[in-house]
């Protein structure tokens, strides 16, 4: 059995930034061995993936609203085995494979260990493998709670997923269908037959929207690129109908109450919560084949910065996975 690691006065390896700026900002940094505290569990790291959140927070989009304190460790999804528990609540032990997303405030999950609080952590799918795994988490939480819990969407309901073959968009195709909606999905032209692969019963252009759903209405809208505005969204939606967009600016509560005031659907925006809850109801559908990450490419995490890189260029078919390796190992700090 392996030793439980709760040492402190240790660095463990991690990649992140010490200055605002470019990709190239990016390096390693060796951070403090963490600890489970109270409620946590340790994990040690094997994947992780890159979210556009980690491109905005590297880039300091979002310095006015959030003071981050650097050196500011990115990642927002891991799939690793437990190191270590301080719960006593018995879910999880030394060695279990799991996976899981971090709160956006202390993200850290370019790192070889990370302490979670165990609501967030679910067992890994016994089908993936953990890198598999570390595609999962943020996207299709996004998309699950988005659909479900924002947009109330029932079995049946017509549902537009616009931004489909993404990270968070090939989620929702998949969650949607699985929840027995009938999916439209709208996506640039070459990824066409790829996103019907996924269960989309009609796929658009998404280039040549306005054309492609011009007079369409649908049940539930799910944005999820983002990139559409309040405006652009309620034309879609039947009048009672409701549209979902993962930028949150877009939905916020003064503009979605204010859009109640005008004829057509309310516009909803959200953040996603980590839920260990939520992990299992998805790693339930992986294993029944319902589900299933799609990972452009895996790289190792030394090269994080050509995986933003790839990220900002757009484009990217589900999503970048990066590797953490399991040596060296933590080393004695000042050693
Ligand atoms: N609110 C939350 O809690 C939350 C959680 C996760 C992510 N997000 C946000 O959701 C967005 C998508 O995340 P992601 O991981 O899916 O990113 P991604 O993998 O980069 O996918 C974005 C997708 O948006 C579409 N797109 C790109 N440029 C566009 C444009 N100019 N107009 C319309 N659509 C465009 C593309 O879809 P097609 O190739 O299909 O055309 C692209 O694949 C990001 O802004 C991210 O920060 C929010």
């Amino acid at each position: 059995m392996r030793k439980p690691l709760t040492e402190v006065g240790r660095t463990t390896r991690a990649w992140g930034f010490r200055r605002y700026g470019g990709p190239d900002v990016l390096q390693e940094i060796p951070v403090p061995m963490p600890s489970a505290g109270p409620g946590q569990v340790l994990i040690e790291v094997a994947a992780t993936s890159v979210n556009p959140a980690d491109t905005y927070f590297r880039a300091g989009r979002f310095r006015l609203l959030i003071r981050l304190k650097l050196p500011f460790v990115p990642g927002l999804d891991v799939a690793g085995v437990v190191a270590a528990t301080d719960s006593g609540s018995g879910r999880f032990s030394v060695g279990d494979p799991v996976f899981a997303a971090l709160p956006g405030k202390t993200a850290g999950g370019y790192s070889r260990y990370v302490a979670v609080d165990e609501s967030a952590v679910a067992r890994a799918p016994s089908s993936l493998s953990l890198q598999e795994a570390a595609a999962v988490p943020l996207v299709a939480l996004t998309a699950l709670q988005g659909l479900r819990d924002v947009g109330g969407m029932g079995a049946g309901d017509r549902v537009l997923v616009f931004g489909a073959a993404g990270g968070v968009g090939t989620a929702a195709v998949q969650v949607a269908a699985r929840l027995g909606a009938e999916v439209t999905a709208a996506t640039t032209p070459d990824q066409l037959g790829f996103v019907r692969g996924l269960g989309a019963h009609e796929v658009v252009n998404r280039i040549r929207w306005r054309e492609s759903l011009r007079g369409r209405r649908f049940d539930l809208v799910f944005d999820a690129s983002g990139k559409l505005s309040a405006r652009a969204l309620r034309p879609l939606v039947r009048r009672e109908g409701t549209a979902v967009t993962v930028n949150p600016g877009t939905g916020n509560p003064l503009i979605a109450a204010l859009s109640r005031l005008l004829p057509g659907a309310a516009v909803r925006g959200f953040l996603v919560r980590p839920s260990g809850g939520d992990l299992v109801l998805l790693r339930g559908w992986i294993e029944d084949g319902s589900f299933r990450p799609v990972i452009q490419e895996t790289l190792p995490i030394q090269e994080v910065a050509r995986a933003h890189r790839v990220s900002e260029g757009g484009g990217v078919r589900g999503k970048l996975v990066l590797t953490i390796p399991s040596t060296p190992p933590a080393t004695p700090r000042g050693a």
